[in-house]
C-alpha cells in the first residue's frame, strides 16, 4: 500500500474508535457503497460505510422475492468481512435507515458481524441502543437535520437507555443526496443550513456538558468546505456524492457515467414512496415519473416500513428504480445525488480524493 496520507486535520474520535482522517464516506444505498468503496476509504484512514438497504439484491443469496430479507442479512455479513479484509485496522461502519422494513435486523446483523459503527437516519433511531446492547464497541451515530431532533434523541436515549450517541451526523436537506429528512415544502428553508444548525447543536451539547462530536453532511466537496465546517464547530464531515465517481465505488460504470460533466440544473427533487423527498439526477426515469409516463410500480421487496407505492398504489417502486440505476440501466434507473453533482469531472481513486482533501495546509 502507498504511504499513509499525511494531514494536519485533527483525528476523529467516535466512541472507542479513532479515525486518523476526520472524514466519513456517506452510506449510499442499494450497493453504491459496498465493501469495495468502504474498504478503500477505511484503508486510507477515514471511515468507510456500507449502506445496508437492499444489499441482498445483487448478492448470490437473492433468487426470488421471498429471499429478500434473508439475502440482505447474509450479504451484509459478507460485505463487512470483505471490507475488513481490505482494511484490517480501518474503521468500517454500516448505514441502516430507520425507514426500511428490516432496520432492526440489519442493525443487529451489522453489530454481530463486527461493524465499528452504525449510522442511522431517515427517521428517528430511538431504539438503536437496544439492538446493539451486546456490542459496546459498536458506536452509534444518529443523523439529524435540526437541533430539535438532536435534543430529542439525546434526551430519549439518556432517559430510556442510559447512554448518549457517540456522534451526531448533521445532514443539510438543502444539499444532501438521497432521501431528505424534511418535508418537500420545507426544502430551501435556510433554517436547515449547516451554517445555522451545526453551531446550534454544538452549543446545545456544550450547554448539557455532552462531549459528542458533531459531523457535518451535505454539500461538502473540497478542503475549504471541510475547514469551514470545522470553523462552525464540527469535528468531522460526512461526504457521499464526491465518492461516486471513484474506481472503487461499487456501482456499475454506467451508473458513475451519469454523474460526470453535469450541470447544477441537472439535479431534481422526486417524491419518494417513503413519503420523503429525494434528491436525484434528472434522467429518463424522472422525466417519465414527472410526465405521468409509465414507471415500474409493482412492489417486489416490501423494503420500506411506510410505502406509498405498496400501500396506495401511487408513485413508483423505489427498490426497483435504485437497483436498476446501480446496475447501470440508464432508462429505468433513479440516480440519487447531492447538489454537488456538477463538480465530478472524471473517475478517480479514493486515495487521490482523500490525499487532496487532507494534505497538510498552513
Ligand atoms: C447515491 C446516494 C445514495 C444514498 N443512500 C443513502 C442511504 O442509503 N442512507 C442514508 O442515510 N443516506 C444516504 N445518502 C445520503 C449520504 O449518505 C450523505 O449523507 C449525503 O449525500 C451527504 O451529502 P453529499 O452527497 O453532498 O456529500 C445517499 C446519497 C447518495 C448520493
Amino acid at each position: 500500500m502507498a504511504e499513509p496520507i499525511g494531514t494536519n486535520l485533527p483525528p476523529l474520535k467516535i466512541g472507542r474508535h479513532v479515525a486518523r482522517l476526520p472524514i466519513i464516506q456517506g452510506g449510499m444505498g442499494i450497493k453504491v457503497s459496498g465493501a469495495r468503496l468502504a474498504g478503500a476509504v477505511a484503508r486510507e484512514g477515514a471511515v468507510g460505510v456500507i449502506a445496508a438497504v437492499a444489499l441482498g439484491l445483487s448478492s448470490p443469496y437473492y433468487k426470488k422475492k421471498s429471499d429478500y430479507f434473508n439475502a440482505n442479512k447474509l450479504a451484509l455479513a459478507d460485505e463487512i468481512a470483505m471490507a475488513r479484509q481490505t482494511a484490517p485496522d480501518g474503521i468500517i461502519g454500516v448505514n441502516c435507515m430507520v425507514a426500511i422494513t428490516d432496520h432492526e435486523a440489519m442493525v443487529r446483523t451489522a453489530a454481530e458481524n463486527g461493524a465499528d459503527l452504525i449510522i442511522s437516519g431517515a427517521g428517528l433511531p430511538l431504539n438503536l441502543p437496544v439492538y446493539t446492547r451486546d456490542h459496546p464497541d459498536c458506536a452509534l451515530l444518529p443523523i439529524v437535520s435540526s437541533e430539535k431532533a438532536a435534543r430529542l434523541i439525546c434526551r430519549r436515549w439518556e432517559h430510556t437507555h442510559g447512554r448518549l450517541p457517540d456522534a451526531l451526523v448533521v445532514e443539510d436537506p438543502n444539499t444532501a443526496g438521497g432521501h431528505l429528512g424534511v418535508r418537500r415544502q420545507e426544502l430551501g428553508n435556510p433554517d436547515y443550513d449547516l451554517e445555522r444548525v451545526v453551531p446550534e447543536i454544538v452549543a446545545y451539547l456544550a450547554e448539557e456538558g455532552f462531549d459528542i462530536p458533531v459531523l457535518s453532511a451535505g454539500g461538502i466537496w473540497d478542503r475549504s468546505d471541510i475547514d469551514h465546517q470545522f470553523a462552525l464547530g464540527a469535528r468531522g464531515v460526512q461526504m457521499a456524492t464526491r465518492f461516486i465517481c471513484t474506481h472503487e465505488c461499487d456501482a456499475d460504470d454506467a451508473f458513475k457515467a451519469q454523474y460526470l460533466k453535469r450541470k447544477p440544473s441537472d439535479v431534481v427533487i422526486v417524491d419518494s414512496p417513503a413519503g420523503l423527498p429525494g434528491r436525484a439526477v434528472s434522467s429518463a426515469f424522472v422525466e417519465r415519473l414527472h410526465g405521468h409516463g409509465k414507471v415500474e410500480m409493482q412492489c417486489f421487496a416490501n423494503c420500506l416500513r411506510k410505502c406509498i407505492c405498496r400501500d396506495e398504489k401511487e408513485t413508483f417502486c423505489i427498490a426497483h428504480a435504485l437497483n436498476q440505476a446501480q446496475h447501470g440501466n440508464v432508462q429505468d434507473g433513479l440516480f440519487f445525488t447531492g447538489t454537488n453533482l456538477y463538480r465530478s469531472e472524471q473517475i478517480v481513486s479514493v486515495h487521490e480524493i482523500l490525499t487532496e482533501l487532507c494534505a497538510p495546509r498552513g
